[in-house]
C-alpha cells in the first residue's frame, strides 16, 4: 500500500515583535501585538460538535481565511471591520477588538439547531415565535436572529434581547445597531450566495468594538461559520420530503456520527485514514471554488511554518 503524504499546519509558535499575548482557539491562533493589532492564522485544525479532531486537513486553513478575507473586503460598506491585510494565505492581520459577549446567528432556513428546537414542539426560539406547520430546511416567512451567548467552553446557549439587555450584556440601542448590521451582512450574503447557485441557510457573526465603534470581527460566510445548501433542486427535495445537498462540513458531521461520535462526554473521537483525509481536504477547495467563485490557488507547505512568519513580519516592518 504507499502511503499517501499529508503536509498540514497544524499550530504555530511564533513570536513576534510587541507581542501582547496568544490564544489559541479552537482553529485559529490568535497573536495580539500591542495594544491595538491582532493576526489571525487559520490552521488547517478542523472541529465539529466543539471538538477538534486528531487529524489537519491540509488547504483548509487557506480556504477559511481567504474566504472570510474576501467577504470582509466585500462587506466594508455595510459595515466596519477589523481588517487591514492578508500577509499569508493562512493569515489575516488587523484590529484588536474587544469582542461582544454574544454571537449573532442569522437564520434564513429552519435547520440545525432551530430546527431541532422546532421538532421538539417548541415555537419560540430566542424569544422570536415560529409559524405552525414548517418542515426541516423550510424557508423562513423572513430571517430571524437566534443570538447565543459565548460560553467559555462547550455549548453556546441560546439567548434572548430581553435576555441580552436585562443581563447588561449589551446596551440597548447596540444592540438594535447590531440587529440591523447582522441582518444587513445576512442579505448581501444571500445575494451573492444566490448568484454562485447557493442558498445562505444560516450564519454566524462575532462584532466587537474598537475607538467606540462596532466593528465586524473573526470570519465571515465561511464553510465552518455557515450552512450553505445548493440552490438547485431545493424545491423539489423539500416538496418530496428528501435531505437538501448542503456544501458546508455536515459531511464531516455525518461520517463523525457514523463512526459512532457526537461530541458527547466518554466517546472517542475517531481518526481519518489518509484518504479521507484527502477527500476533505478536496471537499474544503470545492467549496471555496463555488463560495466565491474563484479558483483555489494552493500555497506551498515546504517550510510552510517559516513562510508564514516571514509574510507576516514583513507586513509587520511595513506597516
Ligand atoms: N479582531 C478581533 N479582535 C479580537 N478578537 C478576535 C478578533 N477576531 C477574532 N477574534 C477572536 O479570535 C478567536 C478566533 O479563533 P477560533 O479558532 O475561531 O476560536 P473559537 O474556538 O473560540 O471558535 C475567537 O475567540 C474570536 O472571538
Ligand atoms: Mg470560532
Amino acid at each position: 500500500m504507499t502511503e499517501i503524504q499529508i503536509d498540514s499546519l497544524v499550530s504555530t509558535n511564533f513570536f513576534f515583535k510587541n507581542q501582547a499575548d496568544f490564544l489559541r482557539g479552537k482553529v485559529r491562533d490568535v497573536y495580539f501585538l500591542g495594544e491595538d493589532d491582532v493576526v489571525l492564522i487559520a490552521t488547517d485544525r478542523i472541529s465539529a460538535f466543539d471538538h477538534v479532531l486528531p487529524n489537519a486537513i491540509p488547504y483548509k486553513g487557506q480556504v477559511l481565511n481567504q474566504i472570510a478575507s474576501k467577504f470582509l473586503d466585500d462587506t466594508r460598506h455595510i459595515v466596519p471591520n477589523w481588517k487591514l491585510a492578508e500577509p499569508d494565505p493562512h493569515a489575516t492581520a488587523g484590529y484588536k477588538c474587544t469582542p461582544y459577549p454574544v454571537e449573532f446567528v442569522v437564520r434564513g432556513y429552519l435547520a440545525g439547531h432551530a430546527w431541532r428546537e422546532y421538532s421538539s414542539g417548541k415555537r419560540e426560539v430566542c424569544g422570536v415565535s415560529l409559524p405552525e406547520g414548517l418542515n426541516q430546511n423550510d424557508k423562513l416567512p423572513t430571517p430571524i436572529l437566534t443570538p447565543t451567548t459565548k460560553a467559555e467552553s462547550g455549548h453556546d446557549l441560546d439567548i434572548s434581547y430581553d435576555e441580552i439587555i436585562t443581563q447588561k450584556l449589551i446596551k440597548k440601542g447596540e444592540l438594535s445597531k447590531l440587529k440591523a448590521y447582522a441582518l444587513a451582512l445576512f442579505e448581501y450574503g444571500t445575494q451573492h450566495a444566490d448568484k454562485q447557485g447557493l442558498i445562505l441557510v444560516d450564519t454566524k457573526y462575532e462584532f466587537g468594538k474598537r475607538n467606540n465603534e462596532i466593528t465586524l470581527i473573526d470570519e465571515i460566510h465561511t464553510p465552518d461559520s455557515s450552512r450553505y445548501f445548493y440552490a438547485e433542486g431545493y424545491q423539489d427535495r423539500q416538496s418530496a420530503g428528501e435531505e437538501q445537498r448542503q456544501l458546508s462540513k455536515e459531511f464531516v458531521r455525518q461520517w463523525l456520527i457514523s463512526e459512532g461520535f457526537q461530541g458527547k462526554e466518554g466517546q472517542q473521537i475517531p481518526e481519518m485514514s489518509n484518504e479521507m483525509v484527502k477527500s476533505v481536504s478536496d471537499r474544503y477547495i470545492e467549496l471555496f471554488e463555488r463560495i466565491t467563485g474563484e479558483k483555489f490557488l494552493k500555497r506551498e507547505y515546504i517550510n510552510i511554518e517559516q513562510n508564514i512568519e516571514d509574510a507576516i513580519n514583513s507586513y509587520l516592518a511595513s506597516s
